[in-house]
């Protein structure tokens, strides 16, 4: 196999068969390996002092960890990547890269909310503000930029209440200010939202959810592009927060499979969306790619598609009718995480750690992760769930 002529030309697909695999360094194996090691032999003193070798020490990577590196990198249009060992590794290492005591940071209110309690707590004792934003300000966030706003911090859409942002406008507000946009692109991945191309400048992906895919691997990745590239890597090579050998490995193998199982996630969470908006229990479903969401348009014009994620309103339930859906589910497993083969339910409420916006839906909030099961006996399984909630009154 003599390899691709033109890389930049292959669809995603391609890229992600191919990403990081180097069959001919490893006596024609498909696969990476996994290198596990700490020490690195140098031939000569001459190379120990150059340190010019490809591997110089265990924390600063392996070929299983370039590997993966080189192909997210590629994947999400990046000029580098750095793997961590959680998705909230990566927040913590994008954000250490970028403020410094003094510092002024806008947060979106809908943030993931362990991002909202490490600002709130570790990045406030070590001397930076933070201010949270409505998610749907758009532009308007340039009301709110301080001389020292260093960062603006994004999540689109907000993985419980589904606001979409225009992140394209906030990141030009941003830039003429000269502040750093980062986001957290982990619901749509780079496959469904290239974060680079529509200015954001740090990404972070929590490899967790669609990259592990099967609910047995925690990982994040940070990418940056040109402008944050330098910046990002010399402080992930100071902190050496990396990922486990195997957990690189077990990403390298979901990232072959990643597109055709967000793809798959993404029409199964459309036909379950569309099926629970036509039950007489649900008041709503907070879906972008849905023509009534408040956040379609944006939806539309800047991501490629929607993953398996997303939420519903019921009519307001008691707490023992929400445990009889809740508890007789068959299929629907309830846990926290998503992104995994497996379909999985969890209630939910943002109105106490709301800030400058108000949660309040006017009904039962529930959110859903659509894995890879037949949809029929999924709907199976939540009108039986319904029929328990009507029995339990
Ligand atoms: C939107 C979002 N970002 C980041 C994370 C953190 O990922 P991890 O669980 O790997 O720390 C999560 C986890 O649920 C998440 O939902």
């Amino acid at each position: 196999m003599a390899g691709p002529s033109n890389p930049k030309s292959l669809a995603d697909r391609t890229r992600l068969v191919l990403g990081g695999r180097k069959p001919a360094d490893q006596f024609g194996f498909v696969n990476t390996p996994i290198y596990r090691g700490s020490t690195v032999l140098y031939p000569t003193y001459d190379e120990l002092k150059a340190r010019r070798q490809p591997y110089v020490y265990g924390t600063r990577g392996t070929p299983t960890t370039r590997a993966l590196e080189e192909a997210w990198a590629d994947i999400s249009g990046a000029a580098g990547a750095v793997l961590v060992p959680s998705g909230l590794a990566a927040i913590v290492v994008a954000l250490q890269a970028c403020l410094k005591a003094g510092d002024h940071m806008l947060v979106t209110d809908s943030v993931y909310r362990p991002t909202r309690e490490y600002s709130n707590t570790i990045l406030k004792r070590f001397g930076v503000e933070t201010t949270y934003y409505d998610p749907v300000i758009g532009a308007g966030i340039a009301d709110l930029m301080r001389p020292n706003t260093k960062v603006v911090f994004t999540e689109a859409p907000g993985s419980q209440s589904f606001e979409m942002q225009d992140i394209p406008a906030i990141a030009e507000v941003a830039h003429a200010r000269d502040a750093i946009v980062v986001m957290d692109n982990t619901w749509a991945t780079p496959l469904y939202f290239p974060p680079h191309e529509r200015g954001v400048d740090i990404a972070i992906e929590a490899g967790t959810k669609y990259l592990g895919g099967h609910s047995d691997l925690l990982m994040g990745m940070v990418t940056a592009n040109e402008r944050c590239w330098k910046m990002l890597r010399d402080t992930y090579d100071l902190m050496a927060i990396v990922p486990g050998p195997e957990d690189c490995f077990l990403a390298l193998r979901g990232l072959r499979t990643m597109k055709l199982r967000l793809d798959e996630a993404g029409r199964q969470g459309r036909a379950m969306a569309d099926w629970l908006a036509a039950r007489p229990e649900v008041k709503t479903v907070l879906h972008p790619a849905m023509p009534h969401h408040p956040g379609h348009d944006i939806w539309k014009r800047d991501f490629k598609g929607a993953s398996g994620l997303f939420s519903v309103i019921l009519h307001p339930v008691s707490e023992q009718q929400l445990a009889a859906f809740l508890d007789g589910l068959e299929l629907f497993g309830m846990g926290y995480s998503w992104g995994g083969y497996e379909s999985l339910v969890v209630p939910f409420d943002c109105s106490p750690y709301r800030s400058v916006t108000t949660w309040n839906p006017g009904g039962t909030a529930l959110r859903f992760q659509i894995g890879l099961e037949d949809v029929a006996d999924l709907q199976a399984d939540l009108a039986a769930g319904f029929e328990r909630m009507k029995a339990s009154v």
